[in-house]
């Protein structure tokens, strides 16, 4: 990605042209090749709607090929409908022309901060060009989709410069979490998540990772992340990736990830159908790893403690057992009542791990954590958990700037009921009603008290179809909403 200014452009095989929707639509750019375009525009074919594109083929242009992108009604703009909009004209090339350089015109707004609009464009250019094509077969290596080698981007000066590279390297790290999620579980263990980590501390001076095994977890009982982990063959670990970007500061954030390297439900175990996609419940886990991969990169001024309970949640005769009591760090007992109810055990010993021997100002959680959610908001949404206002206000803030978009879902104690147990101190699993939140509930048992959020990413992570600048699988959900909130979020605002 590079800015040049538009006469001295480069070749390459397609032109994007933003335009707005009028009754005529208008370019919402500097005059390029006008000829050509009005030409189009004459034809009626295209109405500059948001989301649409008219691809021209002009004679004599530096670019095989002109392609009109729609931005929508110039009032109704935002960084959001400028990511999609440009995701969706990367989208239409990659899959109907082999484009493989495009030169990308900017639109002038009034209403936007200079810094939004690039942000959106670069953003949406570079979430939609990913395809995860490493586990397909040599046929179709012969003739694969063509991804963008590189944007061109027009007549940008050097301050715009600037916010399309931190937007380069915040859409790297949203894509090392979508990488995490889709690789064969059976190559993304608890151990290689771990040296995942121990890559992004050899790049970045400021991160540090440290990794308790299987005998560590046993001697300081970390006995729900054990049960969990009993009938893998990996070992249980638990991974901290610690990011110092506040030296200054004894405050420290911990971001928690649920990394369940695959998720069978063990003796409760999955239908074919509900465990096709579960080698996505580690998304919590790419998530983290993604968000301290992007804060070490823009240096964000906050310390944070990402903190991944990994294991695989298998099937076995070692597999813990339904009905039996266990253990948790903080001394609290569980009786489990569903061993396909895992994260919340994993993420248990994670938090109670965390709040007691590093004393986080903050902790926020993010997991693929139960169907329930998904049924709820559907695969756009996360649900938002929390009884912190100021991080709700974040939170809320984070989620519309970003598109990642996270609803607030209630955290009432009272549904606490659902989870008696007779023999331990609660169920880990209750019935279907409220199922995501009565897991919100379990979660908070564990938090010590310390300002705590909890993102369930279900829906988000893995969807089952295309959406936007989101391709099907793995998507990174979590990273950038993450991030921008640390980014945003003043330690001073929790009281
Ligand atoms: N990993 C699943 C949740 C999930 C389901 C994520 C679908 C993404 C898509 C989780 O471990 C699980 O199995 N939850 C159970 C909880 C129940 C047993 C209380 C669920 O949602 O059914
Ligand atoms: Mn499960
Ligand atoms: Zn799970």
């Amino acid at each position: 990605m590079d800015g040049r200014s538009f006469s001295k452009r480069k070749q390459a095989s397609v032109l994007f042209v933003p335009c707005w929707q009028g009754r005529k639509p208008t370019l919402a750019c500097k005059e390029p090749l006008l000829k050509y375009v009005k030409e189009a525009i004459s034809t009626g074919d295209f109405t500059g709607k948001a989301n649409s594109t008219c691809l021209i083929y002009p004679k004599g242009a530096k670019e095989k090929r002109i392609l009109l992108i729609g931005l929508g009604e110039k009032n109704k703009v935002s960084v959001e409908s400028l990511r999609k909009s440009y995701a969706t004209a990367v989208t239409v090339s990659k899959g109907k022309h082999k484009a493989h350089t495009a030169n990308v015109l900017f639109p002038e707004i009034s209403s936007l901060e200079r810094e939004k609009m690039v942000q959106g464009v670069s953003e949406g250019l570079l979430l939609a060009n990913y395809e995860f094509s490493e586990l397909k077969g040599e046929g179709s290596k012969k003739d694969p989709i063509q991804l963008f080698k590189s944007f061109s981007l027009m007549g940008l000066d050097k301050e715009d410069l600037s916010y399309a590279l931190r937007a380069k390297d915040l859409i790297q790290s949203v894509n090392l979490a979508r990488d995490v999620v889709n690789k064969n579980a059976d190559d993304m263990t608890p151990q290689k998540i771990a040296s995942v980590a121990k890559e992004i501390a050899k790049r970045e001076k400021a991160v540090k990772v440290k990794v308790m095994g299987k005998k560590e977890l046993e001697k300081e009982g970390l006995g729900l992340l054990l049960a969990v982990g009993r009938a893998s063959i990996p070992d249980p670990l638990l991974i901290f990736v610690h990011y110092e970007g506040d030296p200054d500061s004894k405050e420290s954030i911990a971001v928690v990830g649920k990394g369940i390297s695959y998720d069978t439900g063990g003796l409760s175990l999955k239908p074919t159908p509900s465990m096709l996609g579960m080698k996505s419940d580690m998304g919590g886990a790419g998530a983290v790893l993604g968000i301290i991969d992007a804060a070490a990169k823009l240096k964000v001024k906050k310390n944070l403690i990402g903190v991944i309970p990994s294991t695989e949640n298998s099937i076995g005769s070692k597999s813990y057992k339904i009905g039996d009591v266990y253990t948790a760090y903080n001394g609290k007992t569980v009786e489990i009542t569903n061993t396909d109810a895992e994260g919340r055990l994993a993420l248990a010993d994670a938090l109670s791990y965390t709040a007691k021997n590093y004393k986080p100002t903050m902790m926020i959680d993010l997991a693929t954590l139960t169907g329930a959610c998904v049924v709820a908001l559907g695969e756009q949404y996360s649900a938002l958990f929390t009884s912190n206002k100021a991080i709700l206000k974040g939170m809320e803030k984070a989620s519309l700037e970003t598109g990642d978009l996270a609803w607030p879902l209630p955290l009432h104690s009272d549904y606490m009921r659902i989870l008696k147990s007779d023999f331990a101190d609660f169920a880990n699993a209750g019935t279907r009603e409220g199922g995501s939140i009565t897991a919100a509930l379990f979660l908070q048992e564990f938090t010590g008290g310390i300002p705590w959020a909890h993102l369930d990413i279900a829906g988000p992570a893995f969807p089952s179809k295309p959406f936007g600048y989101n391709p099907k699988n793995a998507t990174g959900a979590g990273v950038r909403l993450v991030v921008e909130f640390l980014d945003k979020f003043a330690l001073s605002e929790l009281g």
